[in-house]
């Protein structure tokens, strides 16, 4: 059976086991509103030749990988490394060495603008964290998550 198909056997059973409110609760929430990266799809596609594409996909997955080491350091409250990985891995410094790798020419305007508000959301959690109270540094670390979805509301890659 495709794996697929699979899965949604595997969520069928557990709906209708009525023992996994999460797995319901996603499924109307789902029905509610259209997935924004499929059927409500409104973004905008950015052409990038497939290997700078590549890239992109590669800066991408280190932003994922640095925002776990980022909460793995605070989970183990060593503050000051986490304020060391959020600057170099996602603050100005990161924006610097990402439009030296890739052709800022292929981007618009409003992507670049994002891409800034993101690193500022950065730098402003990096700013935070030395407090050590998590009150503060959690609607931080919110915000700059915030910033990757806005984002990635507004925009797609295309190969050509
Ligand atoms: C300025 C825009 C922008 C920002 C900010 C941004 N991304 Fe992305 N990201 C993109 C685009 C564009 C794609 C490609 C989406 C597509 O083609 O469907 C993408 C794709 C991804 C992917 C999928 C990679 C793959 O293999 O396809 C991951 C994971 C990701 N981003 C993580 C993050 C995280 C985590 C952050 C924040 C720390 C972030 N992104 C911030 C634009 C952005």
């Amino acid at each position: 059976m495709p794996i697929q198909t699979r899965a949604l056997v595997i969520l069928g059973l557990l709906v209708t086991s009525g023992g996994a409110g999460c797995a319901e609760r996603m499924h109307h929430h789902e029905a509610a509103r259209p997935n924004p990266y499929v059927e409500a799809d409104t973004r905008q596609a950015i052409p990038l030749p497939s290997s700078a594409g590549k890239e992109h996909r590669a800066v991408m997955l280190q932003h994922l990988e640095s925002i776990q080491v980022i909460m793995n350091a605070l989970v183990e409250e060593d503050y000051e490394l986490a304020k060391g990985l959020t600057e170099t891995h996602l603050g100005f410094f990161m924006h610097r060495q990402a439009m030296a790798s890739q052709q800022p020419e292929s981007f618009p305007p409003a992507y670049h603008d994002l891409a800034m508000a993101h690193h500022a959301a950065a730098e402003e959690l990096a700013r935070i964290i030395p407090t050590k109270d998590l009150k503060q540094i959690l609607p931080q670390f919110n915000n700059v998550l915030k910033a990757c979805v806005a984002c990635h509301l507004e925009y797609k890659l295309r190969s050509s």
